[in-house]
C-alpha cells in the first residue's frame, strides 16, 4: 500500500523516541522508502545505528559531516519526501517550529519542506496543557501541519494523563490513510471562498458578520493535502494560512470577492463558496467619519452581486459548484431552494439552531444536500467536516465520469 512512497521520519529528544524503530519497521514492511532526520537530543533515546540499519540509509542529524566537513542539505531532504512525520515532537521543538527557529537540521528541514507534515507531540501532561504548548500546536495546525494528538496514559514521569505519544501502530495507520488520499485531487484547480466580508459605512465602521474563516480554511487544507492546487479567496480574519499548495487572495468586500472569483471561475474545476458574504452594502460609504447628530440614522443599502448564483449561471460542463447555506429555520427546505436557484451541485447546510455549529466554533454540524439526497452528519471538528465534503465531491466527480 505504501509502495514507492518516500517518508521522512523526524525524531526529537523525548522518551517516546524509543518507539520509533517500530514505526520505521512498519513503514518499510509496507513498501515505503524511509529516511530519518533526528535532533542531537534524540540520539540519547534511540541510536542512529538502529535507525540506519532499519532504513538502509544514513541517519541525518548534523548540518555538516564531521568526518569530511561536507554539507548535509536540509532542502534536499524536504524535497525528497512525500510526507514528513515528526514523532515524537517535544514541547521545545513545537515552540521552535512555531517561531521559525532553525537551530538544528530537523528544524531547518521542517522550514524548507514542501510536502505535508504530520506531528505527533509527546510530553508530560502539565507541559502539554500549558497555554504556550496549546498555542504552539494551534498555530502549527493553522500553518497546515497535521497533528496526531497524544493519548492519555502512563507517562515517563510516573504521572498519568494526556501527553503520551500516539502508539506507532496508530501513527502508521494515520500515514496509510493520509497517503491513500493524497493524490485524489491531483491536477484539479479548486477555488474556495471563506470568511466574512466587510462593507464600509465610513472609514471606521463597516457591516460585517461573525465568520472566522475556519470552515473554508479547513476545506482548503483538505483539498491541498489531497493534491489539488487551491486558491483561497479569504475575507478579513484573524486566522492565518500557510500551505505550499494554497494560494491566498485576501479581500475585504463582497465586490472584491466577486471580482476575484470571476477572474478564476473559468479555470477552476471545483468551486466551494463557504464565505459569509454580505447581501447588501452601503450605497455611498462616507469618506469621513459620520458624526453623531440626530436620534436616527438611515443608511441606504444596495444589493451585492451574488457570487454563487453567478458562478451557477455560468458553470461549464464538468465543473463542480458547492454552496453553503446558513439557516436559522426551515433549514433543509431553504437549503434545497438554494440548491436550485443558485445552480449548485451540492449545498452544505449548517444551522444556527444546532449547538456547536456555524460561526466561530471549531466544530460544525452539516447536512450535505444534492438533487438526489440529503445526508445528515453529526457534530464534528471543522477539519473532519471538510474531509467529508471533499469525499462527497470526489464521489460526485466519479459519478460524472
Ligand atoms: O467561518 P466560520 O466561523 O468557520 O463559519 C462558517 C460559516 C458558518 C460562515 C459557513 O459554514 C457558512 O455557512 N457559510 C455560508 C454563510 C452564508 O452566507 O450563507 P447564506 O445562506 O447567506 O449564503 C448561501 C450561499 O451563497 C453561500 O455559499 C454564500 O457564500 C453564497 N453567497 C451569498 C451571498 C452573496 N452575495 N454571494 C454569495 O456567493
Amino acid at each position: 500500500m505504501l509502495k514507492g512512497k518516500k517518508i521522512l521520519v523526524g525524531i526529537t529528544g523525548g522518551i517516546a523516541a524509543y518507539k520509533i524503530p517500530l514505526l520505521v519497521r512498519l513503514l518499510r514492511k509496507a513498501g515505503a522508502e524511509v529516511k530519518v532526520v533526528m535532533t542531537p537530543a534524540a540520539k540519547d533515546f534511540v541510536t542512529p545505528l538502529t535507525l540506519s540499519t532499519l532504513t538502509g540509509h544514513p541517519v541525518w542529524s548534523d548540518f555538516f559531516n564531521p568526518a569530511d566537513g561536507s554539507w548535509h542539505s536540509h532542502v534536499e531532504l524536504g524535497l525528497w519526501a512525500d510526507l514528513f512525520v515528526i514523532a515524537p515532537v517535544t514541547a521545545t521543538t513545537l515552540g521552535k517550529m512555531h517561531h521559525g527557529i532553525a537551530d538544528n537540521l530537523l528544524l531547518a528541514t521542517y522550514l524548507s519542506a514542501r510536502c505535508p507534515v504530520m506531528l505527533a507531540p509527546a510530553m508530560d501532561l502539565d507541559m502539554y496543557k500549558h497555554p504556550s504548548t496549546t498555542n504552539n500546536i494551534k498555530a502549527l495546525e493553522q500553518y497546515g501541519n497535521i497533528i496526531i494528538a497524544p493519548g492519555s496514559g502512563e507517562l515517563a514521569s510516573g504521572l498519568c494523563g494526556e501527553g503520551r505519544m500516539e502508539e506507532p501502530e496508530n501513527i502508521f495507520q494515520r500515514i496509510k490513510d493520509f497517503l491513500a488520499f493524497d493524490k485524489m485531487f491531483e491536477g484539479k484547480k479548486v477555488l474556495i471562498t471563506a470568511g466574512p466580508t466587510y462593507e464600509p459605512i465610513d472609514p471606521v465602521r463597516f457591516i460585517g458578520n461573525h465568520s472566522s474563516g475556519r470552515m473554508g480554511i479547513e476545506i482548503a487544507k483538505v483539498f491541498a493535502n489531497r493534491g489539488a492546487k487551491v486558491t483561497l479567496v479569504l475575507g478579513p480574519t484573524q486566522l492565518s494560512v500557510n500551505h505550499p499548495s494554497i494560494e491566498l487572495l485576501p479581500v475585504t468586500t463582497a465586490v472584491e470577492m466577486f471580482e476575484a472569483c470571476m477572474a478564476l471561475s473559468q479555470t477552476s474545476d471545483i468551486m466551494v463558496m463557504s464565505a459569509a458574504v454580505a447581501d447588501y452594502r452601503p450605497l455611498k460609504p462616507s469618506d469621513k467619519k459620520i458624526k453623531k447628530q440626530d436620534e436616527n440614522l438611515s443608511l441606504e443599502l444596495v444589493k451585492n452581486p451574488d457570487i454563487l448564483k453567478t458562478l451557477g449561471r455560468n458553470k461549464k460542463s464538468g465543473q463542480m459548484l458547492v454552496g453553503f447555506a446558513l439557516e436559522t429555520d426551515n433549514a433543509v427546505e431553504n437549503a434545497r431552494i438554494k440548491l436550485t436557484t443558485k445552480g449548485a451541485d451540492l449545498i452544505v447546510l449548517n444551522s444556527l439552531a444546532d449547538e456547536g455549529a456555524g460561526f466561530g466554533h471549531n466544530t460544525n454540524k452539516v447536512s450535505l444536500i444534492t438533487a438526489e439526497a440529503t445526508e445528515h452528519l453529526p457534530l464534528m471538528p471543522k477539519s473532519e467536516v471538510a474531509a467529508h465534503i471533499a469525499d462527497k465531491i470526489n464521489r460526485m466527480l466519479l459519478q460524472l465520469q
